[in-house]
């Protein structure tokens, strides 16, 4: 490699760093992005210029343009099937690094069988079980995000389900180890090809058993995956760029998904095995808990007189697009004087961020969106809690030891003065069940869309017309 493409790898290295740190802070966010891309786009010219004469121009160029029919209508997707979309690239992530391996492997089976070290046979295999089992294991995760027919969003569990899949992958990790032993070993590389069908079937059978609940954590598991698979292929082709930005993506995964693990105070065996988003057995089914209901005239009127309002968003703000609406409502008690707060849940939504991006999208002032640790102290004194299509977050019954969701942090509305949550029908939220925050003493709901309940609450503010 001459010097020239090395200087260009290293400024992608630097660049490809100082993106995922601006990326850290919504202020230098936009920068993080142009850097990101600017890495990427040095890397592959860089590469382009720095092969030498001999290679298939024209194969580079169908695989640029098949990245391009892929990429461009991945980049169209709204914001609240991120999650979806960031499954399907790991999943084209892992299929190129999975590809790449092979196609190493065939070519120095059938040309150089020497080149094939035990040193450059370890990288390979582990370069296609990791590349080739993010594929199928992210399609599976798309799929359920997806609401597809198949696979099912609840967890699909069965007896001794981990000691099989243990037994799956070590069957994988085995038939590597001979290979590596003996390269050459089955017929027309037949033992090869097996691995990467293990591989395939392991990453389905990893994630069936996980509720569509825990896809988030699991995607950004799979990242991880997807880079280290990535650091696999820099080994086997040599490749010192390939080497440190599959190393940046795949610790930036594993970072990712312990904050997600954290937030919901769960373990990686917990998100990987506990089958969490079960179906739920209503506890009592002979009683029946009531909601009280509340007008939009009786609850601007009570948000009209509040000293502090405090406004928990959810997935439902997202799904509803009702955060320009919010930001109305957001004026409307601004002008009158009152103080108007928003109560930020790390894992609030789909993604990490989610409620923050758009809450930014909106312009709503960064310094009003407080973090679920600082705002939590001041809910007593919060006159009203505004739910805004938020569920999981804000349920109290995570304080008690049984529950599904127990120990997870949660925003705590139910200590507001009142409770106003919005929401369209009484199913549960994403973890899939109830919230005692609804039966509360204090709470009253406002049924329908996030955007159309909080733009009648703009109007009747706006108009004036209470009494
Ligand atoms: P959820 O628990 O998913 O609840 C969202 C609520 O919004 C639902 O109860 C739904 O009720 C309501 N809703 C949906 N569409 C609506 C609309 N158009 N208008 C009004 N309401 C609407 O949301 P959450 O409280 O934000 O919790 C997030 C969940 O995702 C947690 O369980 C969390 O653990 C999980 N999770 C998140 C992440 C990240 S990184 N964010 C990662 C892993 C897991 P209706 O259907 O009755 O309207």
């Amino acid at each position: 490699m001459n010097t020239s493409t090395q200087l260009a790898y290293l400024l992608s290295t630097a660049l490809f760093i100082f993106s995922l740190h601006w990326l850290s802070d919504p202020k230098t966010a936009r920068k993080g992005v142009f850097a990101g891309v600017g890495a990427m786009l040095v890397a592959v010219l860089a590469t382009w210029f720095g092969l030498e004469s001999g290679h298939h121009w024209g194969w580079i160029i169908i695989a640029i343009a098949a990245g391009w029919i892929v990429g461009v209508p991945l980049s169209r997707v709204s914001l609240t099937a991120v999650p979806q979309r960031t499954a399907l690239s790991h999943a084209f992530g892992g299929l190129a690094a999975g590809l790449v391996g092979a196609a190493e492997f065939y070519y120095w089976r059938s040309h150089a069988p020497e080149n094939l070290t035990a040193f450059r046979m370890t990288a390979v295999i582990a370069e296609i079980i990791l590349g080739f089992l993010t594929l199928t294991g992210s399609l599976m995760a798309a799929g359920k995000l997806m609401e597809l027919k198949w696979p099912p969003q609840r967890p699909v569990t069965y007896k001794n389900q981990n000691l099989y899949n243990l037994a799956i992958l070590a069957l994988a990790v085995l038939l590597g180890i001979l290979l590596i032993v003996n390269p050459t070993m089955g017929a027309g590389g037949f033992l090869f090809l097996l691995v990467i069908l293990i591989a395939m079937a392991f990453g389905v059978l990893l994630i069936i058993p996980i509720g569509g609940a825990d896809m988030p954590t699991v995607i950004a598991l799979l990242n991880s995956y997807a880079g280290l698979s990535a650091v696999a292929m820099g080994f086997v082709l040599d490749n010192k760029l390939l080497i440190t930005a599959g190393a940046l993506d795949g610790s930036s995964g594993l970072i990712l998904a312990i904050i997600m693990c954290k937030a919901m105070n769960r373990s990686f065996a917990n998100v990987l095995f506990g089958a969490f988003g079960q179906v739920q057995q209503t506890a009592a089914s002979g009683e029946q808990k009531a909601y009280k209901a509340e007008s939009i005239e009786g609850a601007a009127q009570m948000m009209e007189q509040a000293g502090l309002v405090v406004i928990v968003p959810g997935y439902g703000m997202a799904v509803a697009q009702a955060q320009h609406k919010v930001r109305e409502l957001y004026d409307q008690l601004k002008k009158r004087g009152i103080a108007c707060k928003f109560a930020i849940h790390p894992v609030a939504g789909r993604m990490p961020g989610h409620m923050n991006v758009l809450l930014a999208e909106a312009e709503i002032p960064y310094d009003d969106l407080i973090e679920m640790e600082a705002i939590n102290p001041d809910m007593p004194q919060a006159d009203v809690c505004l739910v805004i299509g938020a569920n999981d977050v804000v349920n109290p019954s995570a304080r008690h030891a049984g529950s599904p969701i127990s120990g997870m942090p949660i925003i705590d509305a139910d200590r507001a003065k009142t409770v106003f949550a919005i929401k369209r029908s009484k199913n549960p939220g994403f973890a899939g069940i109830d919230n005692e925050l609804y039966f509360g003493e204090h709470t009253f709901m406002l049924f329908g869309d996030a955007k159309a309940v909080v733009g009648d609450l703009v109007k009747q503010l706006a108009g004036g017309g209470m009494h």
